[in-house]
C-alpha cells in the first residue's frame, strides 16, 4: 500500500485517520451533525493498515497541517503510532495526550496544529453509560484483551472515578505482543491508584479463556483488541465462558464482530451485560467534531448530535 497525499481541500474538512473508513457510521452522521452545527464542510477518509509505516502518518500530518481547509482530524487504530512518527509536526499536545503517548484528535487554534487524547474522556463516558454505579462493591475484576491507545485511556480514565465503588480493585491487561503492553505500564506507573494492574503477553484465545475462566462473577470482559473488525476472528475460542453476571464490552460496532456473537449466545445462561461499541463511538466523534469545529458540546448538543446519530445506526 503507498500513502499518496489527498487532494487539496475545496472546502472545510475533518478527516477520519483509521483502517476502513468508508464503512463508518461516521460518513452519514457527519453530513447531518454539520446541518446541525449549519456548517459547510465536509469529512474525508484516510485509510491505513494497523501498524503503518511512518510514511503513512507523516502523509496526512503534513497535509492537515499545510492544507488551511483541513480542519482537523479524528484518529482510531493508529493514535500511538501516529503520535510516535509525527511528534516534530505537531506544535502542542493536551495534557491526556502527553500522559497517554497517542492522539486520538488533531485540531487547529490560530495555525497551530494541537494533538489531543480525547479517548480518557469519552471511555469514561462510553463505561459510565453500562456500567451500574457501585457495581464493584460486588467484587468483579476487569479483563482488558488488547493494550492499544484504548487500553490505555481505560486505564487512564478509570482511577479516576470518584466513588470507590465505581472503581475496580483490578484490571487485568494482555495483549499478544510486549510493546504496547511495555508502553501501558510505563502510562500506569505514573497513576497514583487504589487499582491493581496486572500486564501478560499472551496471543493463544484459548489462555484468553483460561485467564477470563479465573475472574470472580460480575467481571467485565473487554475486547480492545479490534479483531472482529480491523482483524478477523476473536481473542477468545467458542469455549470460553464468560463471568457469571458479568459485563462485556466490544468496542467496535461494526464488523463480523465475533467477540459479540461469543458473548450474546451466553447471555441468557450467564446473565450477562453486554455492551457494543455504538455509545462510545457517538461520544467520540461529538467530542473530536466540536474540539475541531471550536463548539461547545452542552448537554443539550450531545443530544441532538445521539438522536440524529441513532436513526442513521445500521441495524
Ligand atoms: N466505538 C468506538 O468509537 C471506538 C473507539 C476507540 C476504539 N475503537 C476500536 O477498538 C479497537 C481497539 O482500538 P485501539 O485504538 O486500542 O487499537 P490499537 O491501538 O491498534 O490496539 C489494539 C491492540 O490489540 C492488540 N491485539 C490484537 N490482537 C490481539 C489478540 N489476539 N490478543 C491480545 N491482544 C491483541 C494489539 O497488539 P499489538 O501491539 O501486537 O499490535 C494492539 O496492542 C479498534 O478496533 C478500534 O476501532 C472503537
Amino acid at each position: 500500500m503507498t500513502y499518496e497525499p489527498p487532494p487539496p481541500c475545496t472546502r472545510p474538512t475533518i478527516y477520519f485517520v483509521g483502517v476502513t473508513t468508508q464503512k463508518s457510521s461516521i460518513m452519514k452522521v457527519f453530513p447531518r451533525w454539520a446541518e446541525i452545527l449549519g456548517i459547510e464542510a465536509e469529512i474525508r477518509g484516510y485509510d491505513a493498515v494497523p501498524n503503518a509505516p511512518a510514511e503513512a502518518y507523516r502523509t496526512i500530518v503534513q497535509h492537515l497541517r499545510d492544507d488551511p481547509l483541513a480542519m482537523g482530524a479524528l484518529v482510531t487504530t493508529h493514535k500511538i503510532n501516529l503520535l510516535l512518527a509525527t511528534r516534530d509536526l505537531i506544535d502542542e499536545l493536551d495534557p491526556y495526550a502527553r500522559v497517554c503517548g497517542e492522539v486520538s484528535c488533531l485540531s487547529k487554534r490560530d495555525g497551530r496544529l494541537i494533538g489531543h487524547a480525547k479517548d480518557p474522556i469519552t471511555s469514561a463516558a462510553a463505561w459510565r453509560a453500562f456500567v451500574p454505579r457501585d457495581h464493584w462493591l460486588g467484587g468483579g475484576e476487569v479483563l482488558c484483551l488488547g493494550a492499544g491507545g484504548s487500553a490505555v485511556a481505560i486505564s487512564v480514565s478509570v482511577p479516576e472515578f470518584e466513588r470507590p465503588g465505581d472503581r475496580p480493585r483490578v484490571i487485568h491487561f494482555v495483549n499478544r505482543s510486549a510493546p504496547r503492553l511495555d508502553h501501558l505500564r510505563a502510562v500506569n506507573d505514573g497513576i497514583d491508584t487504589d487499582i491493581e494492574f496486572t500486564y501478560r503477553v499472551n496471543a493463544d484465545p484459548a489462555v484468553n479463556d483460561e485467564i477470563m475462566a479465573g475472574l470472580p462473577p460480575g467481571s467485565l470482559v473487554i475486547n480492545a483488541t479490534g479483531m472482529g473488525k480491523d482483524s478477523p476472528g476473536s481473542p477468545l475460542t467458542d469455549a470460553g465462558v464468560f463471568p457469571d453476571r458479568g459485563l462485556v464490552w466490544e468496542l467496535n460496532y461494526r464488523g463480523e464482530l465475533a467477540f459479540l456473537q461469543q458473548a450474546r449466545r451466553q447471555a441468557e445462561a450467564r446473565g450477562l451485560t453486554i455492551e457494543d461499541g455504538w455509545i462510545y463511538f457517538v461520544h467520540g466523534w461529538s467530542a473530536v467534531v466540536s474540539e475541531v469545529f471550536g463548539v461547545e458540546l452542552t448537554p443539550e448538543l450531545f443530544a441532538e448530535f445521539d438522536r440524529a446519530a441513532s436513526a442513521l445506526r445500521p441495524s
